[in-house]
């Protein structure tokens, strides 16, 4: 048994109390000059990382049992050094990964983010950053207002929305749809056989009745048709339904597309609907001119989704729902137990904006993001990505061996070899992903399975597009 440490002003203090405070308060502390070290390790790798990306391989898949003898084992018993256990995740399990980042990752949806938005994150994880309530987080908690302002009118949302940073589109579209559920209570859903896969997934999850969920087809262009959602609306009343909610999409997974905002806003304002949009991919294009000009009617929006995580250059995860309706989120959220009352009841209390109690300060990075680059640059970088899909669709349509499918939409453009098929499609994006020199997806529009490209990342260059298009026509002509 150790040695008690001698209390003597506390003679009936029980030993167990005593042995849990001999241990040194200081348990867990580094010195200082370790700290820095170790700190400026990390950063060392970064910038190396960041720095030589593009001669990575865009994307490294491990194999479990190999990954798990090289990460796993028993739990450790003892402590290890700091610095060989940094070097062990860069290594391994940060380089089994795709790099979204990379300026040849194409497919599904990048992630480039910027250098101050990492250093955003950086600091507000070493501060421990909270935006849960004013009390406990006034600072973050106007940082977060503050970049939701910014994205509203940067985006030309209506001026009343308030918002609200989440982890990513997937929560971010299901906490609007709870909340247009609370003000419009329980009701039919009408979405397109493009809204994301996510939000499929999230309405059964929350309660929503699949029989009272209608999937619309898209018309040629992929399209949520006004016609037929305005006859699926009056069908279901005149069975004696009540309609609740539109989720419209601005700027598809698939294409790019965007839906007729001002029509389907119409037809929700004439029957006194929720109008929700999903701009989780194509939203912060509304940023630059020719994105703007995109994306008409996104101020119709009742509650709409952005996710800088996306196309606004920040590290996962960050996402920003806004709704319309001032007060809309803490009346659906908003909760006061006994515990909180200390710091509750302030200038705005994000805990009570979503099911997020604890939360870190997502708006550090973007705050950050915003004022070291300012919006034009931010602007700029954005309208580039669109470029680079018009360059891509350009490079198709010189090449005979490929065939434009969808043009050129907010920073997406899909393609097919021109005597290709199904197969020989997810095979040549399996071989580029194979390769390490890029990755692309391959998808299914209207039965065709076809390749895809999203360019959002302002550091692909010209030559990157082509020596990805290249491959691919190459290996979808070898058949
Ligand atoms: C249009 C759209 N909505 C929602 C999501 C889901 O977002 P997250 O992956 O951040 O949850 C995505 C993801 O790609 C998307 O493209």
């Amino acid at each position: 048994m150790p040695d008690l440490p001698d209390l003597p002003d506390l003679p009936d203090l029980p030993d167990a109390t005593r042995l849990a405070l001999a241990i040194p308060a200081d348990i867990l502390a580094l010195d200082e000059s370790q700290m820095r070290r170790l700190g400026y390790e990390v950063v060392d790798r970064v910038i190396e990382h960041l720095t030589t990306i593009g001669q990575q391989r865009a994307l490294t898949t491990g194999d479990l049992d190999t990954l798990t003898a090289q990460l796993g084992g028993p739990i450790p018993q003892q402590g290890s050094p700091i610095s060989g256990n940094l070097t062990t995740l860069a290594d391994i399990a940060l380089a089994n990964q795709q790099h979204g980042e990379h300026p040849r990752y194409f497919a599904r949806v990048p992630g480039p983010s910027s250098y101050p938005a990492i250093l955003g994150e950086w600091l507000a994880t070493g501060m421990q950053s909270v935006a849960s309530s004013w009390g406990g987080g006034s600072g973050p908690s106007t940082l977060e207002t503050i970049v939701c302002a910014w994205l509203r009118d940067g985006m030309g949302l209506a001026p009343s929305c308030e918002g609200v940073l989440l982890s990513g589109g997937s929560m971010a579209n299901i906490t609007a749809v709870i909340t247009a559920r609370n003000f419009n209570g329980p009701g039919v859903i009408y979405l397109s056989d493009q809204t994301h896969s996510s939000i499929n997934r999230g309405l059964p999850a929350i309660g929503q009745p699949t029989e009272h969920i209608r999937i619309l087809a898209t018309d040629d262009t992929f399209r949520l048709n006004p016609l037929d959602l305005k006859t699926a609306i009056e069908t279901d009343i005149e069975n004696g339904l009540h309609p609740m909610l539109v989720i419209a999409t601005a700027g598809t997974t698939n294409t790019g597309t965007v839906d007729d905002l001002p029509a389907i806003g119409d037809i929700c304002e004439s029957f006194k609907m929720w109008l929700h949009v999903d701009g989780a991919y194509g939203g912060p294009a509304a940023l630059c001119e020719r994105g703007r000009s995109a994306l008409p009617g996104l101020d119709r929006a009742d509650s709409f989704v952005t996710d800088p995580h996306k196309w606004l250059f920040q590290p996962y995860d960050i996402a920003c729902l806004f709704v319309k309706t001032p007060g809309a989120l803490e009346q659906t959220f908003a909760m006061n137990p006994e515990y909180l009352k200390d710091v509750s009841g302030g200038a705005v209390e994000m805990q009570n904006r979503s099911l997020e109690l604890t939360r870190r300060s997502r708006a550090v990075k973007l705050w950050l993001t915003f004022r070291s680059y300012g919006l034009q640059t931010l602007a700029d970088a954005i309208n580039r990505g669109i470029g680079l899909a018009e360059y891509a669709q350009y490079l198709v349509e010189q090449d005979e061996r490929l065939e434009v499918i969808t043009p050129a939409a907010l920073g997406i453009v899909t393609f097919a070899g021109v005597n290709a098929n199904a197969a020989d499609h997810v095979r040549a994006a399996a071989e580029l992903t194979e390769d390490g020199y890029a990755v692309v997806s391959s998808t299914v529009l209207k039965g065709r399975t076809v390749l895809r490209l999203c360019t959002i990342n302002p550091s692909t260059s010209t030559d990157d597009i082509a020596g990805t298009l290249a491959r691919l026509a190459q290996f979808l002509s070898r058949g």
